[in-house]
This record gives structure tokens, C-alpha cells and sequence, in this order.
């Protein structure tokens, strides 16, 4: 099939949910990408923070494939050596002690919601009454998410994504969510409170325009939480696993979650979510209150160790900080007067424009740059993690060329 054949039937046979691109990528190796017509792209968007590193990876295609001639499937019925190897791996480098395995961002937040639920109802309950004595029935419930937050379109974690275009057409959602305004920790202390169960935020937000939360912010949501009992969610969905040059964002932050979920490049492809928590909060959860049929099968989790012993390097964590230094610095240097701002952390990197995104996106690609935007007016720039200089060189002078 051509592109205009494909493209036709998409419209014809797919529910139109998403406004694509009007390529049909047919290979990719590392940075590079191939379309139907031949033509070749550099991808600075890596499917959206997912492949880190990069397409077609030559160990994990030999991992998935060995696996996939040994066991793909088996369901979460039955023990699994790679699922173990995999989250006891995810605990011992991080805060956590257990590891809960899904499928995908709003999924591992969907259950960082139910568990955050679930240890308000019997932990802080006992905690209250010292363990023995009646429960009370109105355990804390609320959870409190920010301004240019997003974490995913399923119904829960819909309820706690801030754009108003993405809720108001599914409404009523979720009850009992409150909205704060992101780095502004006074009006964080005005609605945390004794009857808040959790509080969600990405520690680097993506989709609202990259923006790093600054540490005062983050320690004091920690503090907040601490004071009333309420659980910290981190949502690593976008920025954990190596994309800021540390293993996980909250490291940049010296600041350590509850609760932290996990998504897009964990298994450097295929679709995998995690939900990470610490002992206190696992002990809330017993067995039938969550689960999935596909999460963690062997497959995946075969495609997850590499990807985890990869980035859990010193020296390729080293290179994503330097990249990303050099990414933003380069941003910088480039003179138009349509930019605004760069920002970011470490291969996660915004640049706000003061015209739409859009046109700027279009224009790269026909110059052989994939981007793509984080609101209306920012470009995202999120490469593989293997990103190398002379790949940003080329990318940034594409750029510029397409702001002159
Ligand atoms: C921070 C964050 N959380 C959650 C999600 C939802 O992930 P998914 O699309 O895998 O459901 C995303 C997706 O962009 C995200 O960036």
C-alpha cells in the first residue's frame, strides 16, 4: 500500500480519534525512520518518550524474539522468571518495595488511584483509631492533582488530567479530584487537607509544555502529604526511567514518592505500565483487588530487562545528562525571535514559541525532522535516550531553518 492508500483507508475503517501525520513510517533504526515513499526522517520524539533506545534495537529484537520462540503468554494466573527478574530490579534501584505490572500510563495510574483509595480506607483508618478501635466511615478520599497536569484518558486518570477540552466531553467524572496550581506550593497547602487520600504529580510535566516542577515544590508537597497522611503519586510516566539523566526524576529532586507509575519506555516498545509502592502501601492490597490478563507477560518483560539493565548504566545515564545539556544549549543558541523560552530535563526538552506548534511541526518533517507539540505553542523534543551530538546538530539546524 502507498500512503494515499493507507491514509484512505484509515479514515475509512478507523474510529477518528487522532489528527495523524500524513506519513506512513515503514522502518526504523535507531534515530532513523523510513517512509512508505523512501523518504527518511530523523525521530526526535522516540513514539513519544517510548522507544529509549532508539527503533530496532539489535539486543532486545534478538531478547523479544528468543523469548517470543520460547513462551509469549501465560497470564497473571501462573509465576514468570522474567516478570520477577524484572520488578525486583525496579524495586532495588528504586524507593519501592513492590511493583504492580499493567500495561499502559493511565493504567498504571488507574491503580495508583485504587490503591491510594484502598490504603486510605484501612491504613489511616487504623493509624486513627490505634489499630483497634471502630472504623470511621468517612476515610479520606479526595486527591488532589495540578494545573498542566495529564495522566492518561481512561475515566480515573482522566479525572485527575487538567485539560478541560479532554474532560468535559465524558463528564461526570470521577468525584472527589481537586485541581492546584503546578509550582505554586501556596495554593497546594490551600486545598491538601485531613480529608485528602493522595496528591498526583509529574515531577516534569509533559504534555502541559514540559515544565520541571522546582524542588522547593516538590519537597513541600512532600511535607504537606507527610503532615495530613496523605500518599505522594509521582507519575514517571513520561519523565522516569533515565529520560532526565537520572534513573528517575524524583532523584534530580532528593525527594521520594509512595507511590510512583511508570509507562512509556519501559519496555522500549512494546506497551508496558508499572505502579511502584513502598511496604506501608502494598500491605493495604490483597489478592482480587486489581489486576490484568496481559500485564507483564514473558514477552514484555523480556523487552523490559534489556531496556532496565541498558539505562541502569552510570555511563549511559552520563551521556542522556550531556546530550541534554547539549540539546538545551544548542536550543538556545538558535536566534528567533518566535522562541521564547527552552526548558527542560535532561533528553526531555520544551521549547515555547510564540506562534502555534503545529506549522513548525509540519515544516520539520518535510525537512526530514519528526517533532511533536506539548500544548498549543511548545515543541517537544524527547530522542531515544542514544541520542548522539551530531544527531542534535542536525536536528536543531533543521529547526532553525524552519524559524528563520
Ligand atoms: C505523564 C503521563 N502520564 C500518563 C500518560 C498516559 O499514558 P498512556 O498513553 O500509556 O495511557 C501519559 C501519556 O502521554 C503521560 O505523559
Amino acid at each position: 500500500m502507498n500512503t494515499q492508500e493507507v491514509m484512505q483507508a484509515e479514515s475509512q475503517y478507523i474510529l477518528q480519534t487522532y489528527g495523524r501525520a500524513p506519513v506512513v513510517f515503514t522502518q526504523g533504526k535507531g534515530l532513523k525512520l523510513v517512509d512508505a515513499e523512501g523518504n527518511e526522517y530523523l525521530d526526535f520524539t522516540s513514539g513519544i518518550a517510548v522507544t529509549a533506545l532508539g527503533h530496532s534495537d539489535e539486543e532486545w529484537a534478538t531478547a523479544v524474539a528468543t523469548q517470543a520462540h520460547q513462551l509469549t503468554h501465560i497470564s497473571n494466573l501462573y509465576h514468570s522468571e522474567p516478570q520477577v527478574r524484572l520488578a525486583q530490579k525496579l524495586a532495588e534501584n528504586s524507593f519501592a518495595d513492590k511493583v504492580y505490572f499493567c500495561n499502559s500510563g493511565a493504567e498504571a495510574n488507574e491503580a495508583a488511584i485504587k490503591f491510594a483509595r484502598k490504603f486510605s480506607l484501612t491504613q489511616r483508618d487504623d493509624q486513627r483509631s490505634g489499630g483497634g478501635a471502630e472504623k470511621s466511615n468517612g476515610h479520606p478520599t479526595k486527591i488532589v492533582a495540578f494545573s498542566g497536569g495529564f495522566h492518561g484518558r481512561t475515566v480515573g486518570a482522566l479525572s485527575v488530567t487538567y485539560k478541560e477540552q479532554y474532560r468535559a466531553p465524558f463528564a461526570p467524572l470521577m468525584p472527589d479530584v481537586v485541581f492546584a496550581t503546578f509550582n505554586d506550593l501556596e495554593s497546594a497547602r490551600a486545598v491538601i487537607g485531613e480529608q485528602t487520600c493522595a496528591v498526583i504529580v509529574e515531577p516534569v510535566q509533559g504534555e502541559g509544555g514540559v515544565n520541571p516542577a522546582t524542588p522547593d515544590f516538590l519537597k513541600g508537597l512532600r511535607q504537606l502529604c507527610d503532615q495530613v497522611g496523605a500518599l505522594l503519586i509521582f507519575d514517571e510516566v513520561q519523565c522516569g526511567l533515565g529520560r532526565t539523566g537520572k534513573l528517575w526524576a524524583y532523584q534530580n529532586y532528593s525527594v521520594k514518592p509512595d507511590i510512583m507509575t511508570l509507562a512509556k519506555p519501559l519496555a522500549g516498545g512494546l506497551p508496558m505500565g508499572a505502579t511502584l509502592m513502598t511496604q506501608q502501601v502494598a500491605d493495604a492490597l490483597k489478592p482480587g483487588d486489581h489486576g490484568s490478563t496481559f500485564a507483564a507477560g514473558p514477552l514484555v518483560c523480556a523487552a523490559a530487562n534489556v531496556v532496565f539493565d541498558r539505562v541502569n548504566q552510570p555511563a549511559f545515564l552520563e551521556k542522556v545528562r550531556f546530550h541534554g545539556s547539549y540539546l538545551q544549549h544548542r536550543l538556545q543558541m538558535v536566534e528567533s525571535d518566535k522562541v521564547t523560552a527552552v526548558r527542560g530535563l535532561g533528553l526531555l526538552v520544551g521549547v515555547e514559541l510564540t506562534v502555534p506548534a503545529a506549522p513548525i511541526i509540519a515544516a520539520a518533517r518535510e525537512r526530514g525532522l519528526i517533532l511533536i507539540g506539548a500544548g498549543e505553542n511548545v515543541l517537544r523534543f524527547a530522542p531515544a535516550l542514544v541520542v548522539d551530538k551530531v544527531e542534535i546538530d542536525t536536528a536543531v539546524d533543521i529547526l532553525a531553518q524552519c524559524l528563520e
